[in-house]
């Protein structure tokens, strides 16, 4: 392992960046010393808030009698709508459809009504059972397509995609296929639930320390519901444990509450929902049912393509309007479609309000591409992996690059990576050994997959785009570190502060990364979309390179050289003939006051979008990976198991190349759990069954694949002017759990002689693996 990186002067630094880094807190993490914000040491006095929740999935709130609740033991408080002194709302884009509190209609079953605030969280927690609430029922919609036919509206805008003309390459088409295919959300799972602690001050401040991607924003919403200016408010978050998307605007409510009653009462709060709680009242990933229209040529070339993309949204528009729009933009996950028509439907139901999760609409998306794929392969009796290469995005030369968003494929590396690891997983030889297996072989049946990613990297919100950093030097040499971004565990500020180390040339131990705060860097984006490290490294170098402009000038009129004559390297300064070591230079600065203080700023450039058009460049460059996944299904029970997966993922040139491996394996199983065993039931009620992981099942460990070989693509580097080259990890290796499904699938149609597609919904769940083979049983 490459764990230092020799500088001119011949010497390293400890942290540069291209090499392997252990993440800052990975010692503190396994220790049990990381300090998340169940941590903090609660002053004196702090009270504790519990959400009172909805029984019903839609109906009129007719009356409300807490008389019970207020009498129990160690109850000083209910707080419901009446108790927001300033907007009751923390809708995160603007629309105004999601209240604190509701206060003349409930529209899911678990949505919170009211809040309970006691002496301890145990006295809140079961006083908030005691609430008498009458309802006037009313019908709900639980999933999409009953929202669609019981006439619900949109939560919010829907997109069209559309380039050349689809209904005359379909009405003309060779061969014209028509398909259906649900794909289950996901609850995100985090180790650390939702939690909100908010501390009052003077005049109108309060600190709020919570579990947020998204401080500024819950800066905001707190500001709004309390009816002060954001300057009152001050948000901090040291680190998550785990947020995965869940935590971008989810936490706008637990902040809120926090703070009412802080400010209320003037004492701190804490408000923590248990596992159960936060599973039932928080947003997961959206649902979709996507119905296609696809045309293609006798050689699986695909000639044009209709999507319908269906969202279960919840009540509320929360982030489906930009999830929605990811869908379509990865409806074509690396495939041309010469003609294209793709429109979302993103459906009001009475479910909770579905919000970010890994991927963020993408990987629903790409899954709708790679069924097509997978349809038009068993229509013509090929390998699916023959489909996906003869449909490929090809460069400007053969006018094959054209999404249908009509931004241009620039750098595809696809048929490169494909190539490579379709030899280092054996995959021809592997699939010709299953299919000789599954002749023989009348259980257990196996099957093999290799899948493609191309995701797009930048918000599609374009002025998201943007990040700041905060660098001071100490005049003892030390360096203290604060960016926009928020660490969840994926090792952002690991990342960036190899950045500063590199560029000032100093052990990677001397910076100080601080927790993140409204405070240090305003304005902030969610730490989302993969976009951490590109836009706070980038904030971040800005900044350290004004400190060594400074430095450079400050030395080079001291000792009288050219500025060429100053190097940094290896924690000292060599000016001229001088050498200092980096501390020296420092109190040196300092004593001729030298500003070593610093705010960095980055915005992407390139980029621009129309959404009315449908057209633009919404994302600054692709990110692309594949992976190759052997199953084994046991036919009789539908169980079964992933004995090998091979993995090819392009990160660029990695900043941290053991962090960004350590990202891929994550999200692989990640993605992987929640196409196969990671389903979400409601009851005909509304009400959400799967809410503790006693019955919503994610991947152990040893449900990972028996042979798991990872690499990074290292010859890859970003065509873009991204930090050092890298590209963005957090994301995009999420979608290579799509070869774990469509392995499945092949064991699966191998009971019918592989001549009809299975079409698996996902989850492909044991009992759905062997329904669909019972049903290929008896069509064959
Ligand atoms: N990795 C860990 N360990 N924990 C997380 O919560 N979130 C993922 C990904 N990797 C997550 C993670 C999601 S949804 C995103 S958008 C990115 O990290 C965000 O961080 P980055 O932009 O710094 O990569
Ligand atoms: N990805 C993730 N989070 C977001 C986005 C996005 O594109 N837009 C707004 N929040
Ligand atoms: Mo990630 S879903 O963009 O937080």
């Amino acid at each position: 392992m490459k764990h230092e990186q020799i500088t001119e002067a011949g010497k390293s630094i400890r942290g540069a960046v291209h090499t392997d880094r252990r993440h800052d807190s990975a010692e503190k993490h396994v220790t049990g010393r990381a300090e998340y914000c169940d941590d903090i040491s609660e002053p004196e006095g702090t009270l504790h808030a519990y959400l009172g929740v909805s029984t019903v999935a839609h109906g009129l709130i007719k009356s409300t009698d807490f008389s019970a609740v207020l009498s129990a033991p160690g109850v000083v408080d209910v707080l419901t709508a009446k108790d927001v002194p300033g907007c009751n709302d923390i809708s995160p884009t603007g629309l105004k459809d999601e209240p604190v509190f509701p206060t003349e209609k409930t529209e899911f079953h678990g949505q919170p009504l009211f809040a309970v605030v006691a002496e301890t969280r145990e006295a809140a927690r079961r006083a908030a059972e005691l609430a008498k609430i009458d309802y006037e029922v009313l019908p709900h919609a639980l999933d999409p397509i009953s929202a669609i036919e019981a006439g619900h509206p949109h939560v919010t805008a829907p997109l069209k995609l559309e380039r050349g003309d689809a209904s005359t390459a379909l009405a003309s088409a060779e061969n014209r296929l028509k398909g259906r295919i649900s794909i289950g959300g996901q609850d995100h799972m985090y180790l650390e639930g939702h939690i909100a602690f908010a501390i009052p001050g003077e005049d109108d401040d309060v600190i709020v320390h919570c579990s947020t991607q998204h401080p500024s924003e819950a800066q905001h919403m707190v500001a709004h519901v309390l009816g002060v200016p954001s300057n009152a408010v001050t948000v901090n978050v040291r680190r998550m444990g785990g947020g995965f998307g869940g935590k971008e605007s989810q936490m706008n409510l637990f902040c809120a509450v926090a703070a009412i009653a802080a400010k209320k009462w003037n004492r701190p709060v804490k408000i923590r929902p248990d596992r159960d709680q936060d599973m039932t009242a928080t947003g997961k990933r959206h649902d979709f049912v996507v119905d296609y229209d696809v045309a293609f040529d006798g050689e699986g070339r695909i000639q044009g393509v209709e999507g319908s993309f269906a969202a279960r949204c919840g009540y509320s528009s929360d982030l489906s309007g930009p999830v929605t729009d990811r869908a379509l933009f990865h409806a074509d996950n690396a495939y041309f479609y010469p003609h294209v028509r793709l429109v979302s439907r993103p459906m009001k139901t009475n479910t909770v309000s579905n919000t970010a999760f890994r991927g963020f609409g993408g990987p629903q998306g790409v899954v709708a591409a790679e069924r097509m794929i997978e349809e038009i392969a068993y229509a013509l009796g090929k390998d699916p992996l023959e489909i996906r290469k003869a449909n490929f995005y090809g460069d400007a030369t053969d006018g094959r690059n054209l999404t249908p968003y009509h931004q241009e494929v620039e750098d595809n590396i696809l048929p490169r990576l494909i190539g490579e690891l379709e030899v280092s997983s054996d995959y021809q030889a592997r699939r010709k050994a299953i299919l000789e297996h599954n002749a023989h072989s009348s259980i257990i049946k196996r099957g093999i997959a290799l899948t493609p990613v191309k995701f797009g990297i930048s918000f599609t919100a374009t002025w998201y785009n943007q990040a700041g950093a905060l660098i001071h030097i100490y005049n003892d040499g030390s360096i203290h570190l604060n960016h926009g971004g928020t660490e969840m565990g994926q090792g952002l500020n690991t990342k960036v502060a190899q950045v500063v180390a590199d560029t000032l040339q100093v052990d990677f131990e001397r910076i100080k990364i601080t927790r993140t705060t409204t405070e240090k860097v305003p304005n902030t984006s969610a730490t989302a979309a993969s976009s951490g490290s590109d836009l706070n490294g980038m904030a971040a170098l800005n900044a350290a390179e004004q400190l060594k402009e400074r430095l450079t000038a400050f030395a080079a009129e001291k000792w009288n050289v050219a500025p060429e004559d100053v190097r940094f390297a290896n924690n000292r300064v060599e000016i001229g003939e001088q050498s200092l070591s980096f501390d020296e230079l420092a109190r040196e600065a300092y004593m001729a006051r030298v500003h070593l203080s610093a705010a960095g700023f980055y915005k992407t450039p390139k980029i621009h979008w129309d959404r009315a058009a449908g057209k633009g460049r919404p994302f600054y460059y692709f990110a692309y990976g594949a992976s190759c996944s052997e199953v084994s299904v046991d036919t009789l029970t539908g169980e079964y198991r992933i004995e090998r997966t091979d993995i090819l993922h392009d990160v660029g040139r990695s900043l941290n190349p053991i962090l960004d491996k350590g990202q891929v394996e994550g999200a692989f199983v990640q993605g992987m759990g929640w196409l196969t065993t990671e389903e979400l039931w409601w009851d005909d009620a509304g009400r959400l069954r799967t809410h503790a992981p006693s019955t919503y099942k994610i991947p152990l460990a040893s449900d990972r694949p028996r042979v798991f070989n990872v690499n990074l693509a290292e010859w890859s580097e970003n065509k873009e002017r991204t930090i050092k080259r890298s590209k963005a990890v957090g994301e995009p290796p999420f979608m290579l759990g799509i070869s774990v499904f469509e392995a499945l699938s092949m064991a699966v149609a191998s009971v019918a002689d592989y001549r009809e597609c299975p079409r698996l919904d996902a989850p492909a769940t044991p009992e759905r693996v062997l329904m669909a083979v019972e049903r290929l049983k008896t069509d064959g």
